[in-house]
C-alpha cells in the first residue's frame, strides 16, 4: 500500500536547474525542500544552446548520488517548459534558492510567467549565506584554473571535475 493508493495526495515540489554541475548551494536548497515536501523532483532542464561541461546523464547521476541520503528525491531531465514538467507530474510548486537581490529580478519574471502559464507557484528559499556567492559557472572557472573548490561541491562532484579537467 502506498499513500497514493490509499487516496492520500503526496505533496510534491520541483527544484529545476542546469546543475552543470550540482554545487553545495543547490544541495542545500534540495535538502531543505526535501524536509518540506513528501517528494522533491530535481529537474535537469535541457538547454540545447548551452553546451555543458558535463553531459546531462552525468549531471543526473551525480545529483542522484548526492541526494540519495534524503530518501525522497527523484532526479530526471526534461526538454521543454518547466510548467509542462510540472503539469505532467501534478507538481504544484517550484522551489528556488535566492542568493542575493541580483537574483530577484529574473527569478520574479520567471515565477510570474510560470504562474501565468499554468498557475504553478514558486517558493523562494533564502540561500545559506555560506553559499551566497556560489554558482556552477564560478566553480567551473575556478576549477579550470586549478583553484580549490573542495569546499564548494560534494566530494563526488569534485572527483568528477578533476577527472573531466584531467587532474587525476
Ligand atoms: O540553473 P539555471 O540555468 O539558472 O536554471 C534555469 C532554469 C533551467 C530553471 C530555467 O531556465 C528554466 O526553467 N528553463 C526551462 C524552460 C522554461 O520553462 N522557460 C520559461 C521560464 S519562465
Amino acid at each position: 500500500m502506498t499513500p497514493e493508493s490509499e487516496g492520500l495526495q503526496l505533496r510534491r515540489a520541483v527544484c529545476p536547474g542546469s546543475f552543470d554541475p550540482i554545487t553545495n548551494g543547490h544541495l542545500d536548497i534540495i535538502s531543505r525542500a526535501s524536509r518540506l515536501y513528501d517528494v522533491v523532483h530535481v529537474a535537469v532542464m535541457i538547454n540545447q544552446s548551452k553546451k555543458g561541461l558535463f553531459e546531462v546523464e552525468e549531471r543526473i547521476e551525480l545529483i542522484r548520488e548526492v541526494t540519495a541520503e534524503f530518501g525522497n528525491v527523484e532526479v530526471e531531465s526534461f526538454h521543454g517548459l518547466l510548467v509542462d514538467f510540472c503539469k505532467q507530474r501534478d507538481i504544484p510548486a517550484i522551489v528556488k534558492g535566492l542568493r542575493a537581490v541580483s537574483d530577484f529580478d529574473y527569478e520574479l519574471q520567471m515565477a510570474q510567467m510560470n504562474n501565468g502559464l499554468s498557475g504553478v507557484e514558486t517558493l523562494f528559499v533564502p540561500t545559506n549565506p555560506t553559499y551566497s556567492f556560489l554558482s556552477s559557472s564560478l566553480v567551473k572557472e575556478v576549477a579550470n584554473w586549478g583553484g580549490d573548490v573542495a569546499h564548494l561541491v560534494p566530494p563526488q562532484v569534485l572527483g568528477a571535475l578533476n577527472r573531466r579537467l584531467g587532474r587525476t
